[in-house]
Order: structure tokens, then C-alpha cells, then sequence
């Protein structure tokens, strides 16, 4: 199986991409809505949840773990990789290549919870692939908390939003990187605000290519990845608002299982 988690709805964006990629494959999803958001703790303890998270999915049977959550993917895929030796993919590398891929004049910006941004990460990645690149950060904190609310249309949201991105659009980027899986969700706002010119970048598609392409590899083979189309959706809190949102995610019927933690 594979297994994917995040703090909470916002890896379904990811999950959504690994079933078009990858139809057919079984997934095991893992949404820690007790405990979210990450993006406000401590790297410690966004590690600690991490090898949490990674080791109730392999508890389920996923023979290898996809970290759906930016926040996470910043701090511990090292330490996940190394305590359970099991392949683990992360979405912060997808994202880099996707958005030197995209980008002209080498202005990228970032958008993330504030873990994420203060991680460094982006930077430092982006930097090692291409040294002359500029890279302007931003923490986004409440939007998370907007997409968790479903306040995805709302004038409020635009504002947020709006204010959120201004620094970074004064800085001439030609490519933002949405550096947290719950930001897809509301890429139409921030291209608004961003404006039309500059690229928006999601890991979900280059996540489920770069997986698919493991699968299909040696090693990937040896894996013996199930493939009967079954789809499991674990999450340690769970309430109708949160249930409508996730299936909205999806776009259709989802059977939501509450585990606890
Ligand atoms: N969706 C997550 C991310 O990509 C985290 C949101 C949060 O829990 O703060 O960073």
C-alpha cells in the first residue's frame, strides 16, 4: 500500500494526483486533524509527529510513505527514511524542479506555514540547483486555517491573501512555489492576487510522476505494491464539517475512518 499522511485535509490534494497517476494502486491515507496544524510547532516536535504519522501507515501495511505535508517533508524525511528503511517520498523536491523548470528570470517565491519558511528549506534547495537564484520566503499562516474552514471564496480570504503575497509580488517573481499542500485549494485566489504572469507551482503532479516512476523502476517492482483500487482515509479527529471538506477534496464518496492517536 501505499502510504500517504499530512496534518490534515490538506494531503488530499496529493492523494488526488496519486489516484490519477496512479489508478488502481491501493492508498492508506493518514490525517492528523487532532494534532493540526503543524505549521505552528516546534521542529521537534513536527519530527516527532512526523515518525508518528509514518509509523501508524506502516502499522496499515504502506510499504512506502509519501509525506504529503511541507512542514513535515522540511524537517524529517531524513529521520523517517533512517528509522524505518523504507522508501520515503517528500514534496519539497518536486516542487524545486518543478519551479526551476518553470521559472525565467530565476525570482522565485515561496509560500508555506511558518515551520516550513523558517526551515529554510526552499532556499537552500533551490540554491544548491541553481546558484543564482533569488528566493523570497513567506509565511502564510492562516491560510490553512481558511481551507480547514472552507472559506475558500470569501472577500476575507482575498484579503488575507492579498496581503500575504504583496511582498513577494513587489519582488518581480515570475514563479510561486504553493509550499503547503492545503494551498492548492485555493491557487484561484492567489493567482488573482499574485497576478496572471506569475506561474503557480503545486508538488501533487511531479510527487505522483516521480512516484510512479519508482514503482515502475526495479526497486519499486520489489515492492509489490497491491493494486486493488482500495482507498482508505484514517483520521484522528473527525467531524461532518471536516468530512464535507475532505469530499469536496476528492470529489467523491469517501469512507472516513476515525483512529486514535
Ligand atoms: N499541509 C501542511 C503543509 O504542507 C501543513 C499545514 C499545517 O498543519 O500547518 O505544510
Amino acid at each position: 500500500m501505499i502510504g500517504v499522511f499530512d496534518s490534515g485535509v490538506g494531503g488530499l490534494t496529493v492523494v488526488r494526483a496519486l489516484m490519477e497517476h496512479l489508478p488502481g494502486y491501493d492508498i492508506v491515507y493518514f490525517g492528523d486533524t487532532a494534532r493540526s496544524p503543524y505549521g505552528t510547532k516546534s521542529p521537534a516536535t513536527v519530527t516527532r509527529y512526523a515518525l508518528e504519522d509514518a509509523r501508524r501507515l506502516l502499522a496499515e501495511g504502506a510499504r512506502v510513505i509519501v509525506m504529503a505535508c511541507n512542514t513535515a517533508s522540511s524537517l524529517a524525511p531524513e529521520v523517517v527514511r533512517q528509522t524505518f528503511g523504507v522508501p520515503v517520498f517528500d514534496v519539497i523536491t518536486p516542487a524545486v524542479e518543478a519551479a526551476l523548470a518553470a521559472t525565467r528570470n530565476l525570482r522565485i517565491g515561496v509560500i508555506g506555514t511558518r515551520a516550513t519558511v523558517l526551515s529554510g528549506i526552499y532556499e537552500t534547495r533551490l540554491r544548491q540547483r541553481a546558484p543564482g537564484c533569488r528566493v523570497y520566503s513567506a509565511a502564510c499562516p492562516l491560510l490553512v486555517s481558511l481551507v480547514e474552514e472552507g472559506w475558500l471564496r470569501r472577500p476575507e480570504t482575498a484579503m488575507i491573501t492579498k496581503k500575504y503575497l504583496l511582498p513577494l509580488k513587489t519582488r518581480g517573481i515570475d514563479t510561486l512555489i504553493l509550499g503547503c499542500t492545503h494551498y492548492p485549494v485555493l491557487a484561484e485566489v492567489i493567482q488573482r492576487k499574485v497576478g496572471r504572469r506569475v506561474r503557480l507551482i503545486d508538488s501533487a503532479d511531479g510527487l505522483a510522476r516521480q512516484l510512479a516512476d519508482f514503482i515502475a523502476g526495479p526497486a519499486g517492482k520489489d515492492l509489490n505494491l497491491p493494486q486493488t483500487g482500495r482507498h482508505r482515509f484514517l483520521f484522528s479527529d473527525l467531524t461532518d464539517h471536516l468530512a464535507g471538506i475532505a469530499r469536496r477534496l476528492i470529489k467523491g464518496h469517501l469512507n472516513l475512518e476515525l483512529v486514535r492517536t
